[in-house]
């Protein structure tokens, strides 16, 4: 028998939201802005003191609320808020914590836009990111400051497929009075970040969660409190710059969330079944489900294991070039398309370096292993996936890559 950790499937199936009329779907609230009969709760809503009411949708709007509360109950946190990128979660996180004058300790690791705005963009406010090797916690202690405002990480590194250790983390956090910030865009519903000591958990709902492509979204879970700061008319980030969701987007997102945990075991067993034959064939890759993988131990102990060791594969083919020719068979033969993003139905690939990693500077590439050739592949829903390795393995064959 598996044991069982946590469950957020079950968290979101037991959730029960009616439409206006009945609907086994809940209406979509279309409505920018609501009515008020009396002008006193107008004024206390916009204080904040009012339970049930809507003021205006770049706040809050029925339609992100539900998806909100189905967000939160995946990731067992308070609340949550929706919005309209993963970009607008993580910028808002981490605006919302950090004032003129603070630090942030962070992996080096992670998705390029978060990188680059880590990077390029907080020094215009005079904020000072450390990068570091999140996987060093010596280092990570080593790196905080008394002005240290969070440590942010990604739960399974975008592309190199580093688990963080998120318990260590969060008690790191805490010793130093400070948060811990984690990216799950890679892993919903196997790693649970926030029952595992992070405070505040953000991700790219383009992703996995939606998993049709045709949408891009965010999410920030965290305790009330967080979600009632972000919000708030007077100094909230979420407010102020508003990166809110559409309803419109909100309603279909929670439609697909609910079929999330299926899919995820999808995309764990295409990818263990993948992994396996790449082994077989002696192909270079990198997964975490694998036993040779630096933090199989490590993500065995903190993942719920029903759901697997997610559908993110990073194959190295040591050249840009051989990556291109590889990329371009792969799409030819039909195993997928040759695209960023991840989390679709279909397979997925690019060369991280020339893709969303390229915000990276190729010296930073390179001196956190991340090989040129490296190509990030999400794996999709595929049911005859030995048919698809087939492809993949005659791709190979023919390009003299094997
Ligand atoms: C791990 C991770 N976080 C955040 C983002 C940004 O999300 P979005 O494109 O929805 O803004 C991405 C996008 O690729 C990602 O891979």
């Amino acid at each position: 028998m598996e044991k069982k950790k946590f469950d957020p499937a079950s968290q979101i199936q037991r959730l029960e939201h009616f439409g206006e009329f009945g609907g086994v779907n809940p209406s979509i609230t279309d409505s920018s802005t609501f009515t008020f009969m009396s002008a006193q709760t107008m004024l206390d809503t916009f204080h904040g003191e009012v339970e049930g009411c809507f003021l205006y949708s770049r706040h809050w709007n029925p339609s992100n609320k539900y998806l909100s509360d189905a967000v939160a109950a995946m990731e067992g946190t308070e609340g949550a808020w929706v919005t309209g990128s993963g970009m607008g979660a993580i910028t808002t996180v981490l605006l919302q914590l950090c004032n003129a004058g603070d630090h942030i300790v962070t992996s080096i690791t992670c998705y390029g836009g978060t990188y680059a705005f880590l990077k390029n963009y907080l020094p215009k406010f005079n904020i000072d990111v450390t990068f570091v090797n999140i996987s060093d916690l010596e280092s990570v202690e080593a790196a905080i400051r008394p002005n240290t405002k969070l440590i942010y990480t990604e739960s399974v590194t975008n592309p190199l497929l580093q688990v963080s250790d998120i318990p260590k983390l969060g008690e790191i956090a805490k010793r130093n009075n400070t948060r811990l910030v984690v990216d799950n865009t890679f892993t919903p519903m196997i790693l649970s970040p926030y029952l595992l000591g992070a405070d505040i958990v953000v991700y790219s709902m383009t992703k996995f969660i939606n998993g049709k492509n045709d949408a891009v979204a965010g999410a920030i879970c965290a305790s009330n409190d967080f979600i009632a700061s972000i919000s708030d008319v007077n100094d909230g980030t979420a407010m102020l710059l508003g990166p809110v969701l559409d309803p419109m987007r909100s309603s279909s997102i929670l439609k697909n969330l609910h079929t999330l945990h299926i899919r995820m075991k999808q995309h764990s067993n295409n990818a263990m079944y993948l992994a396996n034959r790449f082994k077989e064939i002696g192909l270079k890759f990198n997964y975490p489900g694998m036993p040779e993988h630096a933090d199989f131990d490590l993500f065995n102990s903190i993942r719920n294991e029903e759901f697997g060791y997610g559908g993110m594969i990073a194959i190295d083919m040591e050249t840009p070039e051989r990556a291109a020719k590889l990329m371009e068979k792969l799409q030819e033969k039909g195993v997928g398309y040759h695209a960023v993003s991840l989390g679709y139905f279909k397979t997925l690939f690019s060369n991280s370096g020339k893709s969303t990693s390229s915000e990276v500077p190729e010296s930073v590439q390179l001196d956190m292993g991340m090989s040129p050739g490296l190509v990030r592949f999400s794996v999709g829903l595929d049911n005859d996936i030995e048919s698809t390795f087939q492809l993949i393995r005659s791709c190979l064959v023919e390009l003299s890559l094997i």
